[in-house]
Parts: structure tokens; sequence; C-alpha cells
């Protein structure tokens, strides 16, 4: 018999349950051994804010964020031995360069280095943004930049510069009845309207891929193509937050018709003809550990609008960053930056990336947990309020801050309330808690870092919370609480428990 033939009929993968890594590790690193009790103590100490936990002290799994969190491969580790720490051009930038120009276009970054300056390497996204809206902010007054859904910091970074942050969320992400796979999209119609009346206030509009604060949901090819062609219909550049580019490629390639067929980098690379720049923290699809960029495409309407921004980053970059060719670098991390891209954009990566998120999903959906689905690409965000539905917790008891304190001291997995807490606001002089529309609890899942079993052990966890939920009492606020940005600062004690 022709082995071929006989191998075939052994190999129907679509039969398979489980799927082997397409890696295997490097090395290991042992956690520490700390009981519930000690995990209380410590938490006590933090004030119930996760973010003030040791992270020594995690011993289930940490998902408080899957920016920075990455596990590297042997690639990158041996990539950070070649790196070069010169002043000026170190090697690395070269090879970043190239590795740029392959994974989102030429157009990004010039080959003609002294002549066109359009790309500007920086230590992380926020720095990025900081020096985009300082610039774009002194472009006049009463500016307005919206977005499908500002990430926290993206927010905080245009209104410390005076300018108005609005989201436009699809309809479908506020529908928990909606099938769509693309809930990250731009609300078009408002956005088109909001271009109609006030454009002249408009001087980027963003798109950010996936859709961070929108639940991690990706952006169809469609929707980026039509709110590029609004945007310069108006005459307004287009910029992305590209923090997630790859996993938002991957979702395209699978639910969009016309790119099953496609490669990843092939969407990529669409993706990014309908762009006038991007800003990037590469700290999540970069597959690093620290750095970010700032790129404008050459031949872009934000170029032809704003010639004198690039001089104005440059400028910033040496007083803030450094040299633009290294930007906050040392040239190791931008030789493991330029081995990282390549990573992401593999096939198989991603589909297991994306395939670990959604069997973690199911995993507690399964144990009848309330999520926002579907789930996106690198985070399951828990509903708070259906979690705690017919018990007596209240908005201002902040549920979603109880629960990612109890699931840390109890099971020692680290979430992350971004609900009621993280985006309300409060007016001390009224007294009113102003609340956002949403309220989650995010998981995010680094990437390349756990096994299916440990994130089938945090849902576990979860079932074991939901189990006693009318025993999980609110929290006061001991400090605070009308600070902006409070969900990094604030402290909390449990309320008396709530029965
Ligand atoms: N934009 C988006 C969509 C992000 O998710 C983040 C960071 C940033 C910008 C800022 O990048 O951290 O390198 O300064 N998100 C992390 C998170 C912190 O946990 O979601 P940065």
């Amino acid at each position: 018999m022709n082995t071929n033939d006989l191998i075939r009929t052994f190999t129907p993968e679509a039969q398979r349950k489980v799927q082997p890594r397409p890696y295997f590790n490097h090395s290991v690193e042992f956690k520490g051994l700390y009981t519930p009790q000690e995990r209380t103590r410590a938490l006590d100490e933090a004030g119930l804010n996760v973010f003030n936990f040791p992270a020594d002290m995690v011993t289930g799994c940490d998902l408080l964020s899957d920016s920075g969190t990455t596990t590297m491969s042997n690639e990158q580790w041996a990539a950070l031995h070649l790196g070069d720490e010169s002043y000026g051009s170190n090697r690395g930038y070269f090879k970043l360069r190239e590795a740029i120009r392959e994974t989102f276009g030429s157009e990004y970054f010039s080959d003609r280095p002294g002549l066109v300056h359009n790309a500007f390497i920086f230590h992380q996204g926020r720095s990025c943004e900081d020096a985009l809206f300082t610039t774009l902010g002194a472009l006049g007054s009463n500016l307005l930049i919206p977005n499908n859904g500002h990430f926290d910091t993206t927010q905080a970074n245009i209104e410390a510069n005076h300018i108005e942050a609005l989201n436009l969320f699809s309809p479908e992400l506020r529908n928990p009845a909606s099938s769509s796979h693309f809930k990250g999209n731009m609300d078009v119609q408002r956005f088109e309207e909001l271009l109609k009346n006030s454009n002249d206030r408009i001087p980027v509009a963003y798109l950010t891929l996936t859709n961070n604060t929108g639940g991690g949901q990706p952006v169809s090819m469609a929707n980026i193509k039509e709110v590029f062609l609004i945007a310069h219909l108006y005459h307004v550049p287009l910029f992305f937050d590209a923090c997630r580019f790859a996993e938002n490629a991957w979702f395209i390639k699978q639910f969009e018709e016309g790119y099953t067929e496609r490669s990843i980098p092939e969407i990529v690379h669409e993706m990014f003809t309908y762009a006038d720049g991007f800003t990037i923290s590469f700290k999540k699809d970069g597959m690093v550990n620290m750095g970010g960029g700032l790129f404008f495409k050459e031949g872009g309407l934000f170029l032809d609008k704003y010639p004198h921004i690039p001089d104005a980053i440059f400028n910033y970059q040496i007083q803030k960053e450094g040299h633009p060719t290294y930007g906050g670098l040392s040239g190791r991390d931008i030789m493991a930056l330029a081995v990282g891209l390549k990573v992401s954009a593999r096939d198989e990566y991603l589909e297991y990336r994306i395939g670990q998120v959604k069997r973690f999903g199911n995993h507690i959906l399964d144990y009848g947990l309330p999520i926002l689905e579907p789930t996106g690409g690198h985070a399951v965000y828990l509903d708070v309020n259906r979690f705690f539905e017919g018990t007596k917790m209240q908005p201002g008891d902040f549920g979603g801050i109880s629960l990612t304190a109890l699931l840390l001291s109890a099971y020692g997995t680290r979430g992350c309330e971004l609900g009621y807490f993280a985006f309300g606001t409060w007016n001390p002089a009224t007294g009113e808690e102003k609340l956002p529309e949403v309220n989650f609890v995010r998981f995010a899942v680094p990437r390349l870092r756990y096994e299916d079993a440990d994130l089938e052990s945090v849902a576990e966890s979860l079932k074991l919370l939901h189990d006693r939920r009318d025993r999980i009492p609110g929290v006061e606020i001991t400090y605070g609480r009308e600070l902006a940005l409070r969900h990094f600062k604030a402290r909390f004690r449990f309320k008396d428990i709530n029965v």
C-alpha cells in the first residue's frame, strides 16, 4: 500500500478534540508557594488593589494584562545577544526597519534616512500617544478625536491635551443577542454624521484594532475600508491604534468573506493600505516585553495635511526619549522586536493563541457563567452585572473589585476590573457616581505563557466563586474615589457580608 494513502486515513484533523501546541517550552519558571492566608495578608496590605499585589505571589494565572507579558521565542532570546548599543543608527534599527516595511508596508518606514522621518521608535504605546497628541493639541482649540473605542491611556493622553475623546462603539457590541463576529467595528453612521457637522474639529480619526475597550473584539476589513473612505471624503486622516493588528487579521481571515484563502501577512498589508499612520505598543503583537512606535504613511493624507509634524515629533523625541533610531529602547530590545514581529504573523501561532482564548471562554460558559460573546482575541471579559444577578450587589458596591480581590486571595489568580470602578467617575461636590455603559472583569491571556489546563483551572475558580455569589460582599473605597485613573491608585476594604 502507498504510505501516503495509508497515512491519509489516519489524519482527519477535523475529528481531533485536542490539538498539540505549535511550540514547546524553551525554559520554565517555577512559581512560589503561598497559602490563601498569605495572599490575603498581602492583598489587605495592597488595599485590595490587584495592581499593588506582588506578582511573585500569583500562584494561579496572572491575567492582569497581555501587555509585555509575552514569553519570547528562543530566536528572540538569541537576537538579544546580537543587540548593538550604539547611540545612533544601531544595527537593530535597520533590522527593525526591514521588519516594519515587510509587516505593514514600505511606505511606513522610509529608507531615505536623514531625508524623510516618518518612523519613530518609542519605549511603549502611551509615549507615542503623548508625542502625537501633544503636537496635535497645539493645532488649535475645541478639537475632537473619535475612535471605535479609545483605550484608557489613549483617552487620557488626548484629554491631557484638551482634546475631546469620543467612542463610537458599534450597536452590535451593546447587543448580547448579536452574533456578529466584528463587534469591534466603528458605528459608521454616527461617524459620518459627526464628520458632516464637525470635520474641522477633527485632526485625525482613530480605529483601535482589536477594540480592547470594546471587549477585545475585532474590526472587519469592510469597516476599516468604509471608515477610511468616509474620513477621506471629509479630508480627515485615519490612524490605527494597531497594538493587536495580527489578532485582528486572524479574525478577518476566519470570518470575513473573501479572506479565507489569503495569508495573514497579505491581510495585514491590506489593512494598512486604509490608514494614514498608526501608533502601536509592541508589547502586544510585537511579542516583546517593551517597545512602541509612531508611523506616518509616506504619501498619506496625514503628512500631506501636517507636513511640519514629523519635525515636531523628532524634537519631542530628542527631548524625551532619545535619538529616534533607538527611541527609549536598548539596542537588544530592538533586535528582539524585529524577530518578534515575524512570530505574530504566523498562522499556526495565531490559530493556537486565539483558539486558547476561545477555549478558556468556553470553559467559563460551560460552568454557566456570563461572558462577552464571542470571545475576543486577547482576553475573556466576564459580565459582572450578570454574574451578580439575583444577589443584593448594588452598582455602588463595585462587585467587580470584590471579585478580583477574592479570586486573587482564594485562588491565586489575578484579573482586572474594567467596569464601574475603572471607567466610572465620582463628583465629590455632588456625591454622584457616574457609571460607564460596561461592567466587566477582564482576564487577559499573555502570549505563549500558559497551557490550557491553567486557564481551565481559572474557569473552575470562577465557578466556585459564583456558587457562593450571595456571600460576596461589596467594597468601600478608603482612598482615591475622586482621582483620575483611579483604578491604578485606589484602596478598598470589604463591606460587611451581604447576606
Ligand atoms: N492602545 C491599546 C489598545 C492598548 O491596549 C494599550 C495597552 C495601549 C494603547 C498602550 O500601550 O501599555 O505600551 O503604553 N494596553 C495594556 C492592557 C496596558 O492591559 O490592555 P502601552
